[in-house]
C-alpha cells in the first residue's frame, strides 16, 4: 500500500474514535481571582486544554482560601468533590483519612517526584506512603515590600530591624504617606503576627509553638513582646483598613499612596501583572528580623478519586502538566512564589525569586526553614482558626493587653486539640 493511503486510513480511523476516548475534564477549585493570580492560573488552564482536555474553573474568591474551603466541604460531602483541589499541608491529610484522595503513584514514578523534591514537600504530598497531592510551588510569606520613590520622598529607609521599620514608618507618616497598606481580614492579620513571631521568636522557638505547639512558649515573654509589637503596628494602619483585599493593599503601595506591605510573595504577582520590575519599581525586603529564615507556604493540588475513566487521564496529564517544567517556569514567573523543583533553571525569574530560591536552600540548610501558620502548613485547620480569633481580636482592640492575649492563644489552642 503506498505510504498515502496508508495515512489517510490512519486519519480516517482517528476520526471515527470517538473523542472522549483522548479527552477529559479537569474541575479544578482553587482561590487565585485577583489580576495577578489569575494570570499564572491561567496558564495551567491552557497546558490542559493544549492537551485536549476541559477545564472547569471553580475559583472561589478570598484571599488565604478560607471561603473556598468551605465550599469545597459542602461539595465534598454532596458527594461530589471538583477532581483537583488547592489543599494546603496538614490538611491533605485530614482529606486523605477521610479516603476520598485518589493515587498519583503511576505519575509520580515516571516523572520522578521523589529524586525531584525535597524531603520535606514529599512528606506533605503524601498520604499513607502515596502521592495524593502535586505540590505547584514555594511562596515565601516573610516578605516587606517597599517603594521605593515613596521611601526616598520621605527621607525613609529601608528596615532591616524592627527598629528601623518603625522609625520608617514615622518617616512615612509625617511625610502624608499611609505607612502600611494592610486589609483587616483574619489571615493578613495573622500574616503580619506570623513575621513578627518568625523575627522576635527566631525559627526554633517559632516552631515550638506553632507545630509543637508548646504551652511555655506560647505564653513565654517573647510571645508577649510579639503582640506587643503588633499592637504598635496597629497605630500605622489606617482607619479604613477593615476587610480590604489584599491585592488592593499592594495597588496602594504601587500607586505611590503606601509606602510598604507585609505579605507573602503573591504579592509580586501583582506587581508583575502592571510590567513592574523587581529591584527598581519595588522591593522585596525579608520581613525585618526574619533574614536567614523562610517561612514556606506550598500551594498544592490535591486530587479526588473519580469514577470516570476519561476524567481520571485528564487529572494525571493534570499532575504530571504541574510538575513539568514549562508550568514550573511559566507560573511561577507569574505567581511570585518559586519553582518546587529542585532541577529548575532560574535564569529567566526575576531578583525577588533568585533571592527567595538563594534564602529557600540556605534556611533548610540551617534550621530556619519554618512553614507558615497563616497559610495552612504548620498545624490543621482547627488549630489555625483558633489562631484567627485570637489574634484579629487583639488587634482591633487598641487597649488589649499583649499579656492576656499570650494566655488567650494557649488557651484557644488547647481547646481546639
Ligand atoms: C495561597 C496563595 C494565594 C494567597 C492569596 C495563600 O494562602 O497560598 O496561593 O495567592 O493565599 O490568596
Amino acid at each position: 500500500m503506498k505510504l498515502m493511503s496508508r495515512l489517510a486510513i490512519a486519519v480516517s480511523l482517528t476520526s471515527l474514535m470517538p473523542l472522549s476516548a483522548l479527552a477529559g475534564e479537569v474541575e479544578v477549585l482553587h482561590w487565585w481571582t485577583s489580576g495577578g493570580e489569575k494570570r499564572a492560573v491561567d496558564t495551567l488552564q491552557k497546558l490542559v486544554e493544549d492537551q485536549g482536555h476541559t477545564w472547569k474553573d471553580f475559583a472561589v474568591a478570598g484571599g488565604g482560601g478560607e471561603a473556598a474551603m468551605t465550599v469545597l466541604k459542602t461539595r465534598a460531602v454532596s458527594g461530589n468533590p471538583p477532581a483537583a483541589a488547592q489543599i494546603k499541608g496538614p490538611d491533605i491529610q485530614e482529606w486523605g483519612e477521610l479516603g476520598l484522595l485518589a493515587k498519583l503513584d503511576g505519575v509520580a514514578k515516571a516523572q520522578q517526584w521523589d529524586q525531584l523534591l525535597p524531603p520535606q514537600v514529599i512528606d506533605v504530598m503524601q498520604f499513607g506512603g502515596h502521592y495524593v497531592a502535586v505540590p505547584v510551588n514555594v511562596h515565601r510569606v516573610n516578605w516587606l515590600w517597599i517603594n521605593p520613590e515613596v521611601f526616598a520622598k520621605a527621607g525613609a529607609t529601608p528596615p532591616t530591624t524592627l527598629d528601623e521599620f518603625f522609625a520608617a514608618a514615622d518617616k512615612l507618616k509625617a511625610a502624608g504617606f499611609m505607612p502600611l497598606a494592610h486589609g483587616g481580614q483574619p489571615w493578613q492579620d495573622s500574616t503580619v503576627f506570623e513575621d513578627l513571631a518568625l523575627g522576635l521568636l527566631g525559627p526554633d522557638d517559632y516552631r515550638k509553638a506553632f507545630v509543637d505547639l508548646d504551652r511555655e512558649v506560647l505564653t513565654g515573654a517573647k510571645m508577649v513582646e510579639v503582640f506587643a509589637a503588633l499592637q504598635k503596628l496597629h497605630g500605622y494602619v489606617d482607619a479604613n483598613a477593615a476587610g480590604r483585599d489584599w491585592n488592593s493593599a499592594t495597588a496602594m503601595v504601587m500607586n505611590g499612596k503606601a509606602g510598604m506591605q507585609i505579605m507573602g510573595d503573591w504579592a509580586k504577582s501583582e506587581w508583575s501583572a502592571a510590567g513592574k520590575q523587581a529591584g527598581s519599581d519595588y522591593q522585596c525586603l525579608p520581613f525585618p528580623g526574619t533574614q536567614g529564615s523562610f517561612a514556606f507556604n506550598i500551594d498544592s493540588l490535591a486530587m479526588f478519586k473519580l469514577g470516570d475513566a476519561d476524567n481520571r487521564k485528564a487529572q494525571e496529564d493534570l499532575a504530571r502538566t504541574v510538575m513539568g517544567t514549562e508550568f514550573q517556569n511559566v507560573f511561577n514567573q507569574n505567581k511570585g512564589s518559586i519553582p518546587v523543583r529542585l532541577d529548575q533553571d532560574m535564569s529567566g525569574f526575576d531578583a525577588c525569586a533568585q533571592q527567595s530560591m538563594a534564602d529557600f536552600k540556605a534556611a533548610a540548610a540551617n534550621g530556619g526553614l519554618q512553614p507558615s501558620l497563616a497559610h495552612g502548613m504548620a498545624a490543621s485547620s482547627y488549630v489555625q482558626g483558633a489562631v484567627f480569633d485570637v489574634v484579629t481580636n487583639f488587634f482591633n482592640d487598641p487597649k488589649a493587653d499583649p499579656k492576656v492575649a499570650a494566655q488567650q492563644l494557649a488557651a484557644a489552642i488547647e481547646a481546639v486539640q
